[in-house]
């Protein structure tokens, strides 16, 4: 059997500690399957009083994950810390240029410097291995950077974030607040160190800036992303959505379209009947729609010390199983210096159906001039309704628009003059509606 193959951790939290715990349950097989022994010779963490669940007495401790980078010691550095910035980068930069193998799970590093970074590798003849870094335990980066290969993407898209989708499902189904499941999601370990990242969209916008970047050869654009979370997502979306035939799901959609690349995330309506509506909890689903193979849908947990540590396995074990001398995969897809600059289509340019809810004053001609701003702007609707639960004469009338396919900058149009009419009594909500293959 050739020599083990000498690991050091740095970050010991939800994922780091499921991973050294897994390493060592399953060390027998994996010696096996790899062809050699895994150990975990080396660990980094900020608190050496804290109990953690795992036993780390018999490996050296670093107090500074960038010198744990710089031990001779290891093979290969596993960066499960978090953050864009300061010591994961630090340490992964320092890892790679003398050499070392890195697996991380770090999502917000890749996304800020994740061209640079493969660059590096590829220079050094290293790997540098993410699969945890999107969609959890789903194996999709593998899935595009090695089994797509010669497929031309059309669109890739799906539910990226285990915490939001926890969210909406538990608001929907069991009729909780918002904070009570935010909280619930912390406690499970799914959110990020600071869950705004989560539930502002910014952890969905790196993942699919990954996504983008692997599926579309061009240079990661995280900065390129039209934005929104779900905060501004109330019951009463949740339930309109439900009686109109949809469900709420936080999406990151990336598209080819005749402009450019549209990159988005936000809140959207999908139809009940479609697989992606029916992914709840913290699992997630990431669809690639290509021209050769056709759609491919994979669901699987998405977060949580498991399932991602079962991403950092499959990845460490690649490289257990790699030999000297054997020709990589790039890590991005194609060589990092082979990445086409990236062209953005704008979100105005947009086009899909939208829910739109008002909230107006109950008076005569309502109805008729919200019909009138949207024929002006060329948009046809596919439903309008006065929301049957609140038909109290004289109190402010929800009115809900459901439109067909339109452009962006047309409904915003519209929407500008109806609230210039005088008539609307808060923000209007406005949700995109996308269409699954299978819906
Ligand atoms: P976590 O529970 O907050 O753990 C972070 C760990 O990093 C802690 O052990 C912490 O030490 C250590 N750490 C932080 N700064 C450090 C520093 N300067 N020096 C040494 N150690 C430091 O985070 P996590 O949920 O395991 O996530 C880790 C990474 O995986 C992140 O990039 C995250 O985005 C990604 N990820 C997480 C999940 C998930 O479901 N949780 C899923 C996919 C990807 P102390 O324990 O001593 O404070
Ligand atoms: N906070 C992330 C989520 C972890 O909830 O999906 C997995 O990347």
């Amino acid at each position: 059997m050739a020599d083990a193959l000498k690991i050091g951790v740095a970050g010991l939290g939800t994922v780091g500690a499921s991973l050294v715990r897994i390493l060592h349950q399953r060390r027998n097989e994996l010696a096996v399957s790899c062809g050699r022994a895994i150990e975990v010779v080396a660990v980094s963490a900020r608190d050496r009083t804290r109990d953690r669940g795992i036993d780390v007495s018999s490996v050296t401790w670093y107090e500074n994950p960038v010198e744990m980078a710089k031990s001779a010691d290891i093979d290969v550095f596993v960066e499960l810390m978090g953050g864009a910035t300061g010591a994961a980068s630090d340490a992964v930069e320092a890892a790679l240029s003398r050499g070392l193998h890195v697996v991380t799970a770090n999502k917000a590093l890749l996304a800020r410097n994740g061209v640079a970074l493969a660059a590096l590798a590829e220079e050094k003849g290293v790997l540098l291995n993410y699969e945890a870094a999107v969609a959890g335990g789903i194996p999709v980066i593998k899935a595009l950077r090695e089994s797509l290969t010669g497929n031309t993407v059309n669109r890739v898209y799906g539910i990226m974030n285990g915490t939001c989708n926890y969210i909406l499902t538990k608001m929907e189904k069991e009729g909780l607040s918002f904070e009570a499941c935010l909280k619930e999601a912390q406690r499970l370990g799914y959110a990020e160190a600071d869950p705004a990242f989560d539930i502002e969209g910014n952890d969905t916008a790196h993942k699919l800036s990954i996504l983008t970047t692997l599926a579309f050869g061009s240079q990661i654009a995280a900065d390129d992303i039209y934005l929104e979370g779900i905060t501004n997502i109330s019951i009463e979306d949740i339930h309109a959505a439900a009686e109109l035939g949809y469900r709420i799901k936080l999406l990151g959609v990336a598209q080819r379209t005749e402009t450019g690349i549209e990159q988005r995330v936000h809140p959207t309506m999908v139809p009940q009947n479609s697989v992606i509506a029916q992914v709840d909890g913290v699992t997630n689903a990431v669809a690639i729609e290509s021209d050769i193979l056709g759609e491919l849908l994979m669901v699987g947990p998405g977060a949580g010390g498991n399932a991602t540590a079962s991403a950092v396995l499959g990845d460490i074990a690649d490289i257990a199983k790699s030999r000297p001398g054997q020709q990589m995969v790039p890590v991005l897809g194609r060589p990092a210096k082979a990445l086409e600059t990236y062209r953005r289509a704008q979100i105005q340019s947009h086009e899909g159906g939208y829910f739109i809810r008002l909230t107006v004053e109950d008076r005569t001609g309502v109805f008729a001039s919200i019909a009138t701003r949207m024929a002006e702007n060329r948009i046809s609707l596919e439903s309008i309704m006065q929301h049957s639960k609140q038909l109290e004469p004289g109190k402010p009338q929800t009115i809900i628009l459901v439109t067909h396919a339109t452009r962006e900058d047309s409904v915003r149009r519209a929407i500008d003059a109806i609230k210039s009419e005088g008539y609307l009594r808060g923000e209007p909500q406005v949700i995109r509606i996308e269409r699954p293959k299978d819906a």
